[in-house]
């Protein structure tokens, strides 16, 4: 595990844009793990920008999102899909059908989440993952216990989870309850991990995730044991680490 502290947001989330930008320059067809937050937005804005002002050339990339809300319409304004459309693929050059994001409205959430699973598979897998954070210390939808092993499936979220994200919506009421979201096991297929956080109110889950002992209760200790993982943090995040070694900027 390799654990980067950098002075604030801007900083960490030029360290990202760089390094998924390499991967799209050493790999032009790489297949891309993507996450929703308040945390990832600068990523996508320098990567805009790589885009726009260095020909970073998205045409062969391909695309999967970490998960989506359950019975919200593509075209709400907190719908994963529009998030990302909004922040980032509408201003690059990606084919919209290289583009994942589970169907939060399909039908059959079960055949859907089956369906999740063996497209990141034709895919060939997923080269670089990005991830967030919760509060709680979960990765994308997978909340305290979830099963280390799990795959995609539909996931309750926790009453802090909804409270967390209840800024984005008029009411606490109209927070979603359910959202598919990849399993913890699909996250740690991906051969590469970068987990981002910043600020205070992460300080506790990234000190349980680096130096705590891997645990369901905060199912992201799990990428303790990636292969290739990376926690890049800023300093506030970071101050309540004692142990970690700390490679500093
Ligand atoms: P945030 O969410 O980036 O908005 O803090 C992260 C998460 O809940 O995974």
């Amino acid at each position: 595990m390799l654990l980067i502290i950098r002075k604030d947001h801007r900083s960490i989330c030029l360290y990202a844009a760089q390094q998924i930008a390499a991967e799209i320059r050493q790999k032009p067809h790489c297949v891309l793990g993507l996450a929703t937050g308040s945390t990832p937005l600068g990523v996508y804005r320098e990567l805009i920008r790589i885009h726009k002002k260095e020909g970073l050339d998205f045409s062969q990339v391909q695309t999967f999102n970490l998960d989506e809300y359950v019975n919200l319409p593509k075209d709400h304004n907190q719908s994963y899909y529009y998030f990302m459309k909004k922040y980032f693929f509408d201003h690059i050059n990606i084919h919209p059908f290289s583009i994942h994001i589970p169907d939060g409205m399909a039908e059959d959430i079960e055949t859907e989440c089956l369906r999740y699973e063996e497209q990141i598979l034709e895919a060939g897998g997923i080269d670089l993952q990005l991830l967030g954070i919760g509060s709680n210390g979960h990765i994308a939808f997978n909340e305290p216990f979830s099963s280390l092993g799990s795959r995609t499936r539909i996931k309750t979220l926790t009453e802090k989870t909804r409270r967390d994200n209840a800024r984005y919506f008029a009411s606490m009421k109209d927070v979603p309850k359910y959202a598919i979201t990849m399993g913890v096991g699909t996250i740690m297929d991906s051969r590469k991990l970068i987990l981002m956080a910043t600020g205070q109110r992460k300080a506790s889950a990234i000190k349980t995730t680096v130096e705590g002992p891997i645990t369901a209760r905060v199912p992201a200790t799990i990428v303790q044991i990636h292969p290739y993982a990376t926690i890049l943090i800023d300093r506030v995040a970071a101050s309540k680490l004692t142990q970690a070694l700390k490679i500093a900027e």
